[in-house]
Parts: structure tokens; C-alpha cells; sequence
């Protein structure tokens, strides 16, 4: 993650809100932006540390994905970056877009790959600027958000991932929209000046509460599992609220559902990976535990797994 904190309390002084407003609606109480960061640059960080923890060296991985809407350039992509900066020379590598579902649907991604036998090893992240896109006179999106990378390798030869469910729905998908690629062909006469995240709020909420039950039910159903099998439910950190709904959907207890939001904001396809890495650290993931992944956003998108650590 960036360097940089701004609290609550920071943004009450450039615009017209309190911690007491976006921490009752959202739980976020801080979050981290880039001053001299970048994706790449918090990539290649989390890249080296996720190579670290699993004890893979460069020249093992063969696959790197990174889903992100928000890569330095349009070209190279994100993935490319990484490449070269570790020296992953025999990877293919690219960029998928999912949203706050692409860390999951990487993760599907690579595992059909390991799977029919075409690589072993995967780099597979989600990393987000998701400053850059924020429109930061809109006080009703730019106190939601925050910057970050998460890693994982993922390996042909281990076999942590259960079952998995994902999803689309395009015909929603203006309800959480950055058109922000304008046309500047001469032929074009009204190029999009909506460059920045606008969200229709509720009804995002609405999305995420009915979804991403039905889509864990369905992972659960599929490895022959139920709630009480999972030991933690690692869900993508929109907003406690949608937790905190779905935890009481699925009639789980909300202790099983670990969160970061409050020191992260919603990191979009990042999140997932971080919080992931944070239960790690924290000495909360032990082998053989069943963990349930839960990614859903822009799209609309969403994914859902069941993995054994
Ligand atoms: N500070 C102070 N007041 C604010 C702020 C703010 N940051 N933002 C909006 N307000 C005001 C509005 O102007 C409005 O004022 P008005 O009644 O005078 O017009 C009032 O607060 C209520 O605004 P709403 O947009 O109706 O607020 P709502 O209660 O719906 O809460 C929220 C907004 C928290 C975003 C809610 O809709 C929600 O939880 N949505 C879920 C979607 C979500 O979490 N999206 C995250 C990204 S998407 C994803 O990752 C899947």
C-alpha cells in the first residue's frame, strides 16, 4: 500500500464531510493514496513479497496476470511492468479487467491454465490508483476509495482451489461506471467528458447483498460444503454494511468475516489479495482451513471460491 494515510478527518478539511458520516455508512475510517507511487510500483513490492512467502523464484513463474482499471498506461500493461522488473522473462503476462471481482477471476483465470497443463506457476494480482479516477468534488464516491496491491502465487501443484462461481451482468453496468476514455478523432463530435467514478449508490448495495450470497451458496453447494465448514469468509471491502447484510443472509456469524476496510477503503480489485495477506501476517490462516473468496463491482461482475490454505 502507498505510504500516505489520509484519515477521515484529512478529507473533512478539503470538503464538506465528517468521519461521524463515511464511518457510520461505510466503516472506512482511513485509506491510502499515491504521492510517488504508482500501480506498477506497488505491484512489483507486493510481486517480490508474494515470490518471497511462497519461495518462488523469477524464473519459475510462467504467468502473470494483474486485474486492475486503473494500470499506468494504456500500453504495456501492468503485468508487462512486472515482468520486466523481475525478471520473469519466461512469462506470459497481461492485464484483465473485472473490477472489485478481478482478483477472483484472475484466480479462475490461472487455474484454468495450470489446470489443461500450459504453465505451473502463476503471479496473479489485484493493484489499484483508484485515486486517479476519483472525482474529488463528488463527496459521495472520493471518500470511499483508497490505493493498494495484493499477490498471490498460485501453483499446478497444489491444490487449494475447490470450487468457484462468476458471474456478469452488463445490462447494469452504468451503475457503477468511468466512461474516462474520451475519442479524440476528428470525426467524433461529442466525446465523453465523464471521466471520473459515478456510482448509484443503493443501488449497488442492492446488487451486492442479493448476489453475493446466492454466489456463495452456489461455490458451497459446489465443493459440498456448508456455511459451517468455512472458517473465515474473505470478502471484497466495499462497505461494512454489505458485510455485515450478507453475513446475516448466509446466517453466519460476523466474526467470520474478517475486514480491512477501516485502514484500507474499498481498493477494488485489490482488496480481496490484502486482506487476504493481512489474515496471513496475522497468523490467522492455518493449512487445511476452508476460506471462502468473495470479489463483486463494476460490470457488473462477481466471483466466488472456496479455497483450502
Ligand atoms: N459526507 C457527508 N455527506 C454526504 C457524503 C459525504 N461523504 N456523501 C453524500 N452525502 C450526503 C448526500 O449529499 C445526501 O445528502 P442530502 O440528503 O442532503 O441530499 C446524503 O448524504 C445521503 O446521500 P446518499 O447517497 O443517499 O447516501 P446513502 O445513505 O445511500 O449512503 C453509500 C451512500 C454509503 C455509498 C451507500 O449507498 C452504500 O453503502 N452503497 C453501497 C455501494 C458501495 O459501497 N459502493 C462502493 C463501491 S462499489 C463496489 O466496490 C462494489
Amino acid at each position: 500500500m502507498p505510504e500516505t494515510v489520509v484519515t477521515n478527518d484529512d478529507l473533512s478539511r478539503i470538503m464538506d464531510t465528517s468521519d461521524e458520516w463515511i464511518s457510520s455508512r461505510t466503516g472506512i475510517r482511513e485509506r491510502r493514496l499515491v504521492k510517488d507511487e504508482t500501480t506498477a510500483s506497488m505491484s512489483i513490492k507486493a510481486s517480490i513479497r508474494a515470490m518471497e512467502n511462497a519461495g518462488v523464484t523469477a524464473d519459475e513463474i510462467d504467468l502473470i496476470i494483474v486485474a486492475t482499471v486503473t494500470g499506468d498506461h494504456v500500453t504495456p500493461s501492468t503485468a508487462c511492468e512486472i515482468q520486466a522488473a523481475i525478471g520473469a522473462d519466461k512469462a506470459v503476462a497481461f492485464d484483465i479487467n473485472a473490477a472489485c471481482s478481478g482478483f477472483l477471476f484472475a484466480l479462475h483465470i490461472a487455474d484454468a491454465y495450470l489446470k489443461i497443463g500450459t504453465y505451473k506457476t502463476a503471479l496473479i494480482l489485484g493493484a489499484e490508483t483508484l485515486s486517479r479516477i476519483m472525482d474529488w468534488s463528488d463527496r459521495s464516491t472520493c471518500v470511499l476509495f483508497g490505493d493498494g496491491a495484493g499477490a498471490a502465487i498460485v501453483r499446478a501443484d497444489q491444490t487449494g482451489l475447490l470450487a468457484y462461481d462468476q458471474g456478469s451482468d452488463g445490462a447494469r453496468g452504468m451503475v457503477l461506471a468511468c466512461p474516462n476514455r474520451s475519442n479524440n478523432n476528428p470525426l467524433v463530435k461529442n466525446p465523453t467528458d465523464m471521466k471520473f467514478v459515478n456510482m448509484d449508490g443503493q443501488e449497488v448495495y442492492k446488487f451486492a447483498v442479493t448476489t453475493v450470497p446466492s454466489s456463495i451458496n452456489k461455490v458451497l453447494a459446489e465443493a459440498g460444503l456448508t456455511t459451517e465448514d468455512i472458517d473465515y469468509f474473505a470478502l471484497h471491502q466495499a462497505n461494512i454494511r454489505i458485510i455485515q447484510a450478507v453475513a446475516k443472509r448466509l446466517k453466519v456469524s460476523e466474526d467470520k468475516f474478517p475486514t480491512s476496510l477501516d485502514h484500507c477503503g474499498n481498493i477494488s480489485a485489490a482488496s480481496v489479495p490484502i486482506l487476504l495477506d493481512e489474515m496471513n501476517q496475522k497468523g490467522l490462516l492455518k493449512p487445511g482451513m476452508k476460506i471462502v473468496l468473495s470479489g463483486f463491482g463494476g460490470g457488473l461482475t462477481w466471483g466466488s471460491a472456496v479455497i483450502e490454505w
